[in-house]
């Protein structure tokens, strides 16, 4: 069977093959693999070399031992060579599922009985691929009915929701894990014990010297009223501790030595202390600032009542 099949076309499909497998294998985003990885082409390069070589050192050992055969091996050996496509079994009954031709001297059975002008017609059987592929059809329609019609496998859009269900668990896990992607403008506050906690943790080793133990304020203003210089509200706070206060007032930017999700329990800690009232505390400095939510609700209910 081999050498059925030229070096011309031998090697290059079985190149292709290799080819093939290694992109359909290796994960390489939108750019080839043999493009992102440079082993993967090197790879390639030796793989080819190897092949042609191969190929090559096989042919010429056959040059030499056809010369070593007597005359008699020579002989047997040209017809085990002559091997015919089209007279082997295998193939034919492969081709016959496909193609069905009539013999050309048979034909006067299949022809019809009418005759338009001297044109007949041959009654010819469909051809096997056509009629094939129908019977594949119905036994796929009956399986298909079976399954989701008789024992009611999800249909397609019920897949859909299920996979969007468990790709939101995915995204929401996905955002646990990933707590430091949080910035000024999607932070939210926590009210978690554990949360406010930590946050207090991190007060007490980075803030307390200039905010004292208990956010009253000394160096820096004070945190448990309702006045802000720089904005109230955890976003504000967040950007302030984030980014720092006014030039040369003292407050550094912490978002190099404090992670985000470090930032965002501290910030939550601070409006935790709220109304704690300190003794000693600071005379407020700042604006008045008023929770933009708390609005809200109001404004709606007014709506609703008249
Ligand atoms: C070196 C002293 C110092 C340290 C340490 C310090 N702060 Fe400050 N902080 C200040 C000063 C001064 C201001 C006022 C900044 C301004 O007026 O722009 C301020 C302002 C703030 C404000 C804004 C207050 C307002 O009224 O808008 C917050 C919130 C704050 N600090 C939180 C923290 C937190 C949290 C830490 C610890 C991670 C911290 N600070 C550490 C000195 C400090």
């Amino acid at each position: 069977m081999k050498k059925n099949i030229p070096i011309y076309v031998r090697v290059p499909v079985i190149f292709a093959i290799v080819f093939g497998a290694m992109e359909f294998f290796i994960d390489s985003g939108d750019r080839p693999a043999f493009v992102k990885y440079p082993m993967v082409a090197l790879f390639l390069a030796v793989f080819l070399f190897l092949l042609i070589a191969i190929e090559m050192v096989v042919s010429a050992v056959d040059n030499v031992t056809y010369h070593l055969l007597t005359d008699e091996q020579k002989k047997q050996l040209e017809e085990a060579k002559s091997f015919n496509l089209s007279e082997n079994k295998a193939f034919l009954k492969v081709k016959s599922w496909f193609v069905k031709t009539r013999p050309l001297e048979l034909e006067n059975e299949i022809l019809l009985h009418h005759d338009y002008d001297g044109i007949q017609e041959l009654d010819n059987d469909l051809p096997p691929w056509w009629k094939n592929l129908f019977y594949a059809c119905i036994i796929f329609g009956v399986i298909y009915m079976a399954k989701y019609h008789i024992f009611g496998s999800p249909s397609q859009s019920e897949e859909f929701q299920v996979e969007m269900a468990e790709a939101k668990l995915a995204v929401e896990e996905y955002k646990k894990n990933a707590k430091d992607l949080i910035d000024a403008e999607s932070v939210t506050l926590l009210t978690d014990a554990s949360e406010i906690a930590a946050g207090k943790k991190v007060f007490e080793t980075n803030c307390v010297a200039c905010h004292r133990p208990d956010g009253g304020g000394s160096i820096g203003p004070n945190l448990t009223d309702e006045h802000w210089i720089l904005g109230g509200g955890i976003k504000n706070i967040f950007h302030t501790i984030s980014e720092g206060g006014r030039d040369g007032k003292g407050m550094v930017a912490w978002k190099g030595t404090l992670k985000p999700s470090e930032i965002q329990q501290v910030a939550s800690y601070v409006i935790s202390l709220k109304g704690t009232n300190p003794t000693d505390a600071k005379a407020p400095e700042g604006d008045l600032y008023i929770e933009e939510n708390a609005e809200k609700p109001a404004e709606k209910t007014v709506a609703l009542v008249k």
